[in-house]
């Protein structure tokens, strides 16, 4: 039975929703939060509690229905102020030979060209546009003259600047490309194959699919970034060579990648930057597919103009694609450390850009479909970004009819119990709470560097320890003794000695480091700090229930769920029990508030800091119930600098968010003032 609604609950729900519409448009659309996230989250929590108790207030306009500013139906258009070209490509040496000739015949000079070089990377194009140094407008490149306009989304990118500095000129177009890092890209897919979910293609379709997201908040938890190379429309000084371009759209603020960038005296020194380029790109962070050859004088470019939609005076000089054409000999099954089964194509050994290939990811079975994939195919192997390459395409016209079906798995082959397949989920997984590839997969992530971080513990003695010791759990790691080293392979007594150090010492990690090692589905490094930094101790994470853990800001119900899960089965109480007997003792977490002055305040620490270490820092912040963040916004309170802050606080300076000295900001915490 639902409680009668009087007209002064009617008024308090009606005040509630006022206040939650305008700050969620401060927070959403204005980006100019009056309240902290933390005070925000207060205010929806009555509401939800309200609404909890007399569900009749409950409407399609009640901000409990629309956590966040609506999504939008689709993207307006958006035209460019000039056009957005694209450009041609070369793929050798003599093509860039022959776009110094046409160059030099159309300026009728035979005197060397001065070019710049820029990677190329592998993203997608936008155009940025800012008034009076304001970023008005973000669009995609659409067909050249007209784009969508994804201003939400990109206002999203942290390294997009939402306001210009220094002298910036009145109006500017600025164009760049977005993209998403190699190591984010890998951690985000391995995410997703935990999850059950497909795989991205690569780098480049996740941050296209990121970008065209109708709902920004989607686009928020994208680790997306951007580097600026060219601009449009300028109403300001013109620069006189695309060197001086970039320098100036790196003093404005923007993010440019000088690192990779070279001036080449002619077309010879460019032909050695794209060599050394090339040498380069598996050492690069990111993902490129070429090097963008530009002629460096600008009074030189506007002479030579455009040719239909490509500029005379730049190429694309593309890198050899990373495939090669294999034959798939047979598939294995992959069983991870949540249980997934993922077919692996076994295939004849090829050089892929360099890289020896034997082996590639089919990521599922719709995805074998998809590719209308057989044992026995000729296939075109590609590596794009992630760990493992991926089979992107099967050469049918090589059939001989002798190709056989990869048949869907029905039982683990590990443990040989049932597989089963969650109805949003792509791949089958293992039930078994006993089966050895899990196990193994586990004590993999355990040990590793995110994990407890047992140094020389390899996937290589992981997997010998499981083939020579009846090792059942995680915790038998720390029963390991010397002789049972002995029986690795090469393996010392120095080395045994190390090994057993190596674990003795792992007992003693920080807490999230454990939280993240246990494995728990979901959890990844940046929940689990967050969860160390909440609880405290494994007892007392192990002990929240739902309610408790949703109630925590960035964990939302399909962690909270995965979380209790985990401990509620009996195999993982018996581990914790186990672990603590072992002596398994992270130290204390320093998480509890013992003070109120930076309640709900979110404070960012920068520059190399005297008077503390950056992690003492965050303690006193969190000691005093502040939130320490990583990145500058305009919801960040104060901006504590130490000597050499740099774009951190440049940054805080142009949102106006307030800076403090070391000692400015140990002043506030003790002077027992609430800010
Ligand atoms: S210049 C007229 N420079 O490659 C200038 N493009 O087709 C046109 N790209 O759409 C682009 N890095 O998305 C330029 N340093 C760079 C680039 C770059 C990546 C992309 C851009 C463009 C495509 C070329």
């Amino acid at each position: 039975m639902t409680s009668a609604v009087t007209d002064q609950i009617r008024e308090h729900h009606q005040q509630l929703c006022e206040q939650l519409h305008f700050h969620n448009y401060r927070y959403h659309t204005l980006d100019a939060p009056k309240i902290s996230d933390a005070e925000y989250d207060q205010l929806m929590q009555r509401l939800l509690q309200l609404e909890r108790e007399y569900p009749a207030l409950i409407t399609p306009t009640s901000p409990s229905q629309r956590v966040g500013s609506a999504p939008l139906d689709k993207f307006a258009p958006a035209i460019h102020g000039e056009p957005m070209l694209s450009l041609e490509n070369a793929f050798n040496r003599d093509d860039l030979i022959a776009f110094d000739a046409r160059i030099k015949r159309f300026l009728a000079t035979s005197a060397d060209i001065e070019y710049l070089c820029e990677p190329k990377l592998d993203g997608v194009a936008v155009a940025l546009t800012y008034e009076t140094g304001v970023l008005v407008r973000a669009a995609t490149r659409g067909d050249g003259t007209t784009g969508e306009d994804i201003t939400q989304n990109v206002r999203t990118i942290r390294s997009v600047p939402l306001q210009l500095q220094n002298d910036f000129p009145d109006l500017v177009e600025v164009r760049g490309e977005i993209y998403i890092d190699l190591a984010d890209f890998r951690q985000l897919n391995q995410q997703r194959r935990d999850a059950g979910k497909a795989p991205f293609a690569n780098p480049r379709n996740l941050a296209a699919g990121s970008l065209r997201q109708l709902d920004p908040r989607l686009t928020a938890t994208r680790p997306l970034k951007i580097s600026c190379y060219g601009i449009g429309k300028l109403v300001g000084q013109p620069p006189s060579t695309q060197q001086q371009l970039l320098d100036d759209l790196t003093r404005w603020g923007l993010q440019v990648l000088l690192t990779e960038t070279r001036r080449a005296a002619n077309i010879s020194a460019v032909i050695n930057c794209y060599q050394q380029l090339q040498e380069r790109r598996e050492l690069l962070v990111y993902e490129i597919d070429g090097m963008v050859v530009k002629v460096n004088h600008r009074d030189l470019q506007a002479e030579l103009g455009i040719k239909s939609r490509t500029p005379r005076w730049a190429i694309a000089c593309k890198f050899p694609p990373r495939q090669a054409e294999t034959v798939l000999e047979s598939v294995r099954l992959q069983v991870g450390r949540t249980g997934a089964v993922t077919p692996v194509a076994n295939l004849i050994p090829v050089n892929v850009g360099g890289v020896n290939v034997s082996s590639a990811s089919l990521h599922n079975w719709d995805e074998i479909e998809r590719l209308d994939v057989h044992i026995g195919d000729a296939v075109i192997v590609e590596r794009a970004g992630d760990v493992i390459p991926a089979v992107v395409r099967v050469i049918k016209e090589k059939r001989t009819g002798t190709e056989q079906i990869i048949p869907r798995p029905t039982h683990c082959p590990a443990c040989s119990s049932p597989l089963v397949q969650e109805d949003d989920e792509v791949v089958p997984r293992c039930q078994g709470i006993d089966c050895p590839a899990r196990l193994k997969e586990s004590l993999k992530h355990f040990c590793s560097r995110g994990g407890m971080d047992i140094q020389g513990m390899g996937d290589r003695y992981v997997d010998q320890l499981l083939q020579l010791q009846p090792v059942t759990s995680i915790a038998d790691l720390y029963r390991l003794k010397k002789e049972d080293l002995f029986q690795f392979e090469r393996m010392g007594d120095k080395l045994a000695d190390n090994l057993l150090a190596a674990i003795e010492n792992s007992k003693n990690r920080p807490l999230a480091n454990l939280i993240h090692a246990l494995g728990i589905r979901h959890v990844g490094s940046h929940t689990a700090r967050l969860l160390a930094q909440q609880f405290g101790s494994l007892d007392k994470l192990a002990g929240a229930d739902y309610d408790t853990l949703i109630a925590i800001h960035e964990i939302g119900p399909q962690v909270a769920g995965s979380i209790v899960n985990f401990f509620a089965a009996e195999k993982n109480r018996a581990l914790l029990a186990d672990l603590t007997e072992l002596g398994i003792a992270p130290p204390a977490e320093n998480c509890q508030p013992t003070g109120k002055l930076l309640e709900g305040k979110t404070i960012v620490l920068t520059g190399s800091l005297e008077r503390f270490t950056r992690k003492e820092g965050e303690d006193l912040v969190m000691q005093q119930g502040g939130r320490a963040s990583g990145s500058v916004s305009s919801k960040t309170d104060y901006v504590i600098a130490g000597p050499g802050a740099g774009s951190k606080l440049d940054k805080a300076r142009s949102l106006g968010v307030t800076v403090l000295t070391e000692d400015e900001f140990l002043e506030l915490i003790t002077a027992g003032e609430n800010p």
